[in-house]
């Protein structure tokens, strides 16, 4: 295979670095820092890009740092265990400028903040593995493979998450079991440090096993699934909550959570982001959560704003909507917001076809964004728009389309949701122009 030798000009989106090859074709290199000289062997070539891998770091950036996890560079999970987290934050703040100015955005930037994770390390609060079973294992999958790599423990996963996977390991039911199990989550209840069991089969599980496995440390509940879209569950029937996750929230709200349901993964950076959605809400009177999920951020605003009139929040996952329910009722705000089983845009449609309108409207959601809602968002959204999302390309792309539809953006805060990896959460407000 071809070698060269290059020097790292910067890192990118994704995590690589971006150098050029004496041809002059860019060149994309993974677990490199800016002003490396690096050799490196070709993996990949194609008409205008290809892409390398680090034999030899010949000279290093002085800021280069050894990575403490031993799955390192084998695992897809980090791109950036080789720096500190100071310089990735760095990192991250150029990359999410240089996305902005390359897809067109105009004039300055309103980058207000770059919040840090208060976790660089074991902030996960859930871990997603493939279950193998002709060589029992748990892993994830393998970097630039399909193959999965056997994981022992998660330096990013909670060390509650890790010490319940052990027991996984060491348990002779779960060994069998892993015959006809094929994906694996474990997802921590942080306020009774206890750990819920979600997996996927594809035959039921025995009623002996599942007793089996309520028998590890820290257990707290297990669903699977089998066939639809619900779990079965919870075991033990009678887990507290059916089995729900417990959170403490913002604002002395505690949340609750079946297995599943969409959870922000980092919760301190969570409880960072509710406080920023609050502080740039104002003095809202109607407001829209268009991806609510359990109600993550609309509860704590339902709280906050005492004085509002109206609070909706829609979701497609039926069982994050019954989440929030039971959520409002633990915390008696039942009766204060409505939170319903439907699309973004039939809820967009249906305000819109009543007249409606909302003077903050809330976006968070899923990597795809938003670019469907962007015909009716305008006619609904009456003032201001709070935008979360952890895909700033399709971010960057919707706020695009909302500038011509006359918004303004008017703040932009970078909270490092998920620390050592390339990816990241912004939020961003957005204003009708007077
Ligand atoms: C990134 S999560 C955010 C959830 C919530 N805001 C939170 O912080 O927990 C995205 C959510 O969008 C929901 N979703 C996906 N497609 C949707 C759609 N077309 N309309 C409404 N919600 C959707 C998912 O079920 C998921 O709950």
């Amino acid at each position: 295979m071809k070698q060269e030798t290059v020097i790292i000009e910067k890192v990118l989106y994704g995590g690589d670095g971006l150098a050029r090859l004496s041809s002059g074709k860019v060149v994309f290199v993974p677990y490199t820092l800016p002003q490396e000289k690096v050799k490196i062997v070709l993996l990949e070539e194609y008409k205008d890009y290809a892409v390398g891998y680090p034999l030899e770091i010949i000279e290093p950036s002085p800021e280069r740092i050894p990575p403490p996890c031993k799955y390192y560079g084998l695992c897809g999970g980090c791109q950036f265990q080789h720096l500190p987290y100071e310089r990735e934050l760095e990192i991250k703040r150029d990359i999410l400028k240089e996305l902005f100015l390359r897809q067109g955005f105009k004039g300055e930037l309103p980058l207000k903040g770059i919040i840090p994770s208060p976790k660089v390390y074991h902030y996960r609060n859930r871990l997603r593995l493939h279950v193998e079973n002709h060589i029992f294992k748990m892993g994830f999958v393998k970097r630039g493979t399909h193959e999965v790599l056997k994981i022992e423990g998660c330096l990013l996963g909670d060390k509650l998450l890790n010490e319940v996977l052990q027991g996984l390991y060491e348990n002779t039911c779960w060994i069998n079991m892993a015959f006809y199990v094929k994906r694996l989550r474990l997802e921590l209840s942080p306020l009774d440090s206890k750990v819920c069991l979600l997996f996927w089969t594809i035959l039921p599980p025995e009623k002996r096993d599942l007793k089996e496995l309520t028998l590890i440390p820290s257990v707290k509940s297990i669903f699977y699934f089998i066939k639809g879209a619900r779990p079965k569950g919870p075991y033990p029937e009678q887990a507290p909550h059916a089995g729900r996750r417990i959170f403490q929230g913002a604002l002395d709200l505690i949340y609750y959570s079946q297995p599943g349901v969409f959870n922000q993964v980092n919760w301190e950076i969570n409880l960072e982001i509710i406080k920023k959605i609050c502080e740039l809400a104002g003095e809202a009177e109607r407001v829209l959560d268009l991806h609510s999920g359990m109600g993550n951020f609309l509860l704590p605003l339902v709280k906050h704003l005492s004085e509002a009139k109206e609070f909706l929040g829609v979701d497609t996952d039926i069982r994050a909507i019954e989440d929030g329910i039971y959520t409002a009722e633990k915390n008696e705000l039942n009766g204060r917001l409505e939170l319903r089983k439907m699309s973004a845009l039939e809820a967009l449609y249906e305000a819109f076809q009543e007249g409606k309108t909302f003077d903050l409207v809330l976006l968070d959601p899923p990597r795809g964004g938003c670019k469907e809602l962007m015909r009716l968002l305008p006619e609904v959204a009456s003032h201001k728009i709070i935008y979360i999302s952890c895909d700033p390309p399709t971010l960057i792309r919707d706020i695009l389309l909302l500038q011509k539809e006359g918004f303004e953006l008017k703040e932009l805060y970078l909270f490092d949701m998920f620390p050592r990896t390339y990816h990241f959460e912004v939020l961003s407000l957005l204003q009708r122009r007077a």
